[in-house]
């Protein structure tokens, strides 16, 4: 079937086609704690220099604690972190606490999320601001990986992957 993009949900249906792992986007708040979004707009960009890069909308509050403090973090989800996509993907007021240890210092930059496949901390070297979001270009300053299968995302759900 052939449509025209002004038909919103036919339109997101068309992205659901499109298979993705799942991560969580981290950022600093003021205050000093941590903050995250699920999120499946992302990729890496450079290998030298190590660049990768997130789409936020404007509406997240991801948006501006990134654009304030010019960095975040990424971390990739396994299949068994799927409670954590969910947790990070509702808005924070009906998220219900974040447990204080689904969070851990990578090093100086932003919390990431414990227990992920691969974490990175990125600092932001530009911004562009692209219809109702803004892709963060961002160098990657550490990373750590682990084994595990990943988390994948499809058709709005999670389908278990059999390697
Ligand atoms: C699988 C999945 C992928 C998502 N990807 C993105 C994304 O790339 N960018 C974005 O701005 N929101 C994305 N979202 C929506 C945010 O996770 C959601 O709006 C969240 O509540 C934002 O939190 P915040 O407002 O506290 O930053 C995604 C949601 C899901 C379930």
């Amino acid at each position: 079937m052939t449509s025209e993009p002004g038909n919103n949900s036919e339109y997101r249906r068309a992205w659901s086609r499109f298979a993705t792992g799942v991560t969580i986007i981290t950022s600093s708040e003021p205050g000093g704690g941590a903050h995250g979004m699920t999120a499946n707009g992302v990729t890496s960009v450079s290998l030298d220099p190590p660049l990768a890069l997130i789409c936020v909308a404007h509406s997240r509050n991801s948006f501006s604690l990134i654009d304030e403090s010019g960095e975040f973090g990424i971390s990739v989800l396994a299949q068994s972190q799927k409670s954590v996509a969910m947790h990070f993907a509702k808005d924070p007021a009906e998220r219900g606490p974040t447990p204080d240890d689904m969070f851990v210092k990578l090093g100086s930059g932003p919390a990431v999320i414990s227990d992920a496949l691969a974490n990175f901390t990125c600092e932001v070297i530009s911004r562009h601001i692209e219809g109702d979001h803004t892709i963060f270009v961002g160098r990657v300053k550490e990373f750590s990986t682990q084994e595990g299968v990943p988390l994948i995302f499809y058709d709005a759900s999670f389908p278990v992957l059999e390697l």
